[in-house]
């Protein structure tokens, strides 16, 4: 019998070594270095595969194709996220930190498939099947002809899909709880769920069937162990969301059937996840109309506008070394954005105690949050509240200029529907349509800070 081969593994982010080392030069993790069994067979194919080496056939990309088949399980935001439906014969991962509510949607996605009378199974490798059809009482789907199971056998849940006639969906309720006989390496282990992700894959392909895997994330945004899945699967799609927040976003991160840049937006109920149709009403609700220092922001979440409401503070600071404290924005561009209103536009401001906050525990990253940043700043700085049906959008430059931003028709339109009646912005283009806005396009920061600040009152505020 050969030699036992084994490796060092990061089980972070899978890089293999062949030495034990305290730290992961790939990704930098500490002591998650470990040592694995791998057999010739790790990412080779089943071992009774002969090597043929026979020719294939080469052909044009001219020719017939058919569209991907798609189970569209009506659940409409997890539709638009896939591209229509799950696709049969692809497998697909669905990401996202414990507790999040991947079981739940997932469980609620099933039970709508089986009630239209598809063959569905869900595998829970975590949960007990009376855990799960607790669950599904409580969310008053307990009726639903979903064939459950609890196992972690790689082997034998594909002995077990593959006696019946073939499922049109199959649930993996998660990956990491998988193991296969055909490597030696202890459960959720990186060569464990790579090989186990490998066969659920290869069985997609082969039946037909739509399979879903569930994956953790660690807290740095990464799919526990399993980076190496997202390679494997045909989409990979995240679920996010705050746990102090009842929202949460389904977004498309790969997808080789559709587009990645759609999100689906949830809320968590008592009665599992309700479908958020109109995002931007959640995200405004509650709203401290007429406070100073509140700007409203469209943004745009992949292809969908999102007005979030931005909340700046602006206290005098007792300390050397004024505070700054940013929740759901970037921190280096709330300074950028102090400096230019600092020097370009003679806004006295930096020596104090600045707090921002993103309301409703969204994550902004797009620079198109500048001008509102600028806004809420400004009249928080002034005690001057905003317009209370103003939205705000535009990338400040270096040289304190607004410069245009992407999709500003979408941001207008959405604007309007929420029944806001003005904006402030960079300049738009020609066929930016602003409908029955009223449209403040500003071309210089200081502009809009001569706008809020007005001429008299205020605590010192423009110079200018
Ligand atoms: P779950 O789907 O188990 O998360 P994951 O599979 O991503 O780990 O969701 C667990 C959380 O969701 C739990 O904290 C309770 C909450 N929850 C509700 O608020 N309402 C519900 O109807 C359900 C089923 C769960
Ligand atoms: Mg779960």
């Amino acid at each position: 019998m050969a030699k036992l081969k084994t490796s060092f593994v990061c089980q972070s982010c899978g890089s293999s070594y062949s030495r034990w080392t305290g730290r992961c030069e790939s990704c930098g993790e500490w002591n998650s270095i470990v040592e694995e069994v791998v057999d010739s067979g790790v990412g080779a194919g089943p071992r009774s595969a002969k090597s043929s080496g026979r020719p294939t056939v080469l052909v044009p990309l001219s020719g017939e194709t058919e569209s991907a088949a798609r189970v569209e399980t009506g659940i409409a935001e997890l539709d638009r996220v896939t591209g229509g439906g799950f696709v049969r014969g692809s497998a697909l991962l669905v990401g996202g930190d414990p507790g999040i509510g991947k079981s739940t949607l997932l469980l609620q996605a099933a039970a709508a498939l089986a009630n239209k009378g598809k063959r569905v199974v869900y595998i829970s490798g975590e949960e007990a099947v009376a855990q799960v059809r607790l669950r599904a009482q409580r969310l008053d789907l307990g009726e639903a002809p979903v064939q459950l199971a609890s196992e972690t056998s790689v082997e034998i849940i594909l002995a077990t899909l593959e006696a019946g006639p073939p499922p049109d969906l199959v649930i993996i309720d998660s990956i990491q709880t998988l193991w296969t006989e055909r490597v030696d390496s202890a459960p959720g282990t990186v060569t464990q769920v790579r090989t186990s992700a490998q066969a659920l894959t290869r069985f997609a392909k082969k039946s037909g069937a739509g399979v879903v895997l569930v994956g953790h994330v660690t807290k740095d945004g990464q799919i526990a162990g399993p980076r190496v899945v997202e390679h494997m699967v045909d989409a990979v799609l995240y679920f996010e969301g705050d746990a102090s927040h009842t929202f949460r976003i389904l977004r498309g991160v790969k997808n080789r059937y559709g587009a990645t840049d759609e999100i689906g937006v949830f809320e968590m109920t008592t009665l599992g996840l309700r479908e958020v149709q109109n995002p931007s009403a959640l995200f405004l609700d509650g709203r401290d109309q007429g406070a100073a220092g509140s700007a409203v922001f469209a943004g745009m979440e992949g292809t969908r506008p999102l007005l979030v409401e931005i909340q700046a503070l602006v206290a005098p600071s007792p300390l050397g070394t004024p505070r700054r404290a940013v929740v759901g924005w970037d921190s280096s561009r709330l300074s950028m954005v102090l400096a230019v209103l600092e020097t370009r536009c003679g806004v006295r401001i930096g020596a104090n105690d600045i707090y921002l906050n993103v309301a409703g525990g969204l994550k902004v990253v797009e620079p198109a949050a500048d001008l509102a940043v600028a806004a809420a700043l400004i009249s928080s700085l002034t005690g001057k509240p905003l317009p209370p049906d103003g939205v705000y959008f535009g990338e400040i430059s270096l040289a304190g200029g607004i410069r245009p931003v992407a999709h500003a028709g979408l941001r207008l339109r959405e604007t309007e529907k929420l029944g806001f009646g003005a904006v402030g912005t960079g300049r738009l283009g020609s066929n930016d349509k602003a409908g029955g806005l009223q449209v403040s396009e500003f071309s210089q920061l200081s502009d809009l800070v001569a706008r809020i600040a007005g001429s008299a009152g205020g605590r010192a505020a423009a110079e200018e």
